[in-house]
């Protein structure tokens, strides 16, 4: 027998994914028994790329987690509310729940694994990161035997669109977002984009699955794009670098109970990385995983097919085990989330990096003596120092320290800017 789904969204990867289960053709033939029973929507009249009979077609959305009829939710409206409200229902109601709500789930996963597994119902969220990139299952299944040491990630497309054009065509900030949203890949409101917000939700997600606890999303540490200038892309590439909007999970090797840091960040990510050719809107993940090593996963991170991909793939995964067992009240523990314990997270200010910093100085002898006795006051170590170029006045220097604590450099900054030479410092980047 059929298993119905309801739909709560017909916005883009709603739309995607009613395509693909409309038309299961030359696709697995589980798609075949799956069929969209009714769908939610806000505007009811508004122009859609599918048709549905009117009567599967409702605004009713509290209808939908409370049919009887339905065996799986489908969530795709983004956004924290009414999504979270309508999952945590659908749940109550003992329906599967797929979604793509990083959101949601970076804010309230553990109010909402809770009760699934309560429920015995599953929640899947494989088009919650890397839209069409398989990276969830992965983690929970196919890399489980590793003991997964770091995860860094290209994991929104919007800001790395923005910094690849910064690139490419020598570009600052403003300008190009305003072309990337008059051509549809920047939202109108970019926030959660390029002030990373989505990128520190996936991460989190990300991070809670592959190191194995709860991640609390306030816990990720995050700066976005907004200040990354047109001078800085030209300074990194003649040191040898590329700007990325990173975010990074890295358990502390070695240690029984490991601490994680988790950041979200730009960064200078060495010309020969493998993220550093990663460009546009993709996406790419790259894993460390002990005994594995290192594997990496592309593809398309956003858009309407490869995210509907991911989404259907989990419908799949539940109709598949709804059929071979009559009923899933003992959870697969491969695909649902049980953790007993919080990740601890290293401060930001204990992190060791390397940085990149931009001063604007008078040009005046003793500047860059007086620039390294500060570092080396607070033992910040450095790997390179260039004068380059002028701007108006000042000489523009750039610095790069070797591996160094972040309170450490930070101590430092606030030595260097009380120096009288030093008028301003218009960057501080972190170097991978
Ligand atoms: N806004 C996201 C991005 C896509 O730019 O990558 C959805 O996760």
């Amino acid at each position: 027998m059929a298993v119905k789904i309801g739909l709560l969204g017909l916005g883009t990867v709603g739309t995607g994914t009613a395509q693909i289960l409309l038309d299961p053709s030359g696709r697995n033939p589980l798609l075949k028994e799956i069929t969209i029973d009714r769908v939610g929507v806000r505007s009811p009249d508004k122009p859609r790329l599918v048709q549905f009979p009117p009567e599967v077609i409702t605004t009713d959305l509290e209808a939908i987690v409370t049919d009887q009829d339905i065996v799986i939710v489908v969530e795709l409206l983004g956004g924290l509310e009414p999504a979270r409200s309508l999952i945590v229902q659908a749940i109550a109601q003992g329906k599967h729940v797929v979604t793509a709500n990083k959101a949601v789930i970076a804010r309230y996963g553990d109010e909402i694994y809770e009760a699934a597994n309560q429920a015995g119902v599953y929640v899947l969220l494989e088009a919650a990161v890397g839209g069409g990139i398989p990276i969830i299952k992965p983690l929970k299944q196919s890399l489980g035997a590793n003991r997964i040491t770091e995860i860094i990630g290209i994991i929104n497309g919007t800001t790395n669109y923005i910094l690849t054009e910064m690139t490419t065509a020598g570009a600052d900030f403003d300008d190009v977002l305003a072309d990337a949203q008059r051509l549809g890949y920047a939202e109108a409101d970019p926030t959660a984009d390029v002030d990373g917000l989505d990128a520190a939700d996936k991460i989190a997600i990300l991070a809670s699955l592959g190191f194995g606890g709860r991640v609390h999303r306030e816990d990720v540490y995050c700066e976005g794009i907004r200040q990354i200038s047109a001078a800085d892309i030209a300074y990194a590439d003649k040191l040898g670098f590329v700007i990325k909007l990173l975010a990074i999970a890295k358990g502390s090797a070695g240690q029984e109970s490991q601490t994680l840091q988790l950041r979200v960040h730009p960064t200078l990510v060495p010309k020969e990385h493998p993220l550093a050719n990663i460009n546009g809107v993709y996406n790419a993940i790259l894993v460390q995983g002990d005994p594995l090593g290192q594997v990496m996963f592309y593809g398309p991170g956003a858009g309407a097919g490869p995210t509907a991909s991911a989404v259907v793939s989990d419908v799949m995964n539940i109709v598949a085990i709804l059929q071979s067992s009559g009923q899933a009240q003992n959870l697969d523990p491969l695909l649902s989330c049980v953790h007993q314990h919080s990740c601890q997270i290293t401060p930001i200010e204990a992190v060791e990096s390397r940085f990149y910093a931009r001063f604007l100085c008078g040009d005046s002898p003793g500047v860059i003596g007086h620039l390294g006795t500060s570092f080396g006051n607070y033992q910040v170590s450095l790997e390179s120092v260039v004068q380059i170029g002028f701007q108006e006045e000042l000489a523009e220097i750039v610095v790069v320290t070797h591996h160094v604590r972040e309170q450490n450099f930070r101590a430092a900054l606030a030595e260097i800017r009380t120096l009288e030479a030093i008028k301003n410092i218009p960057s501080i980047l972190r170097v991978l």
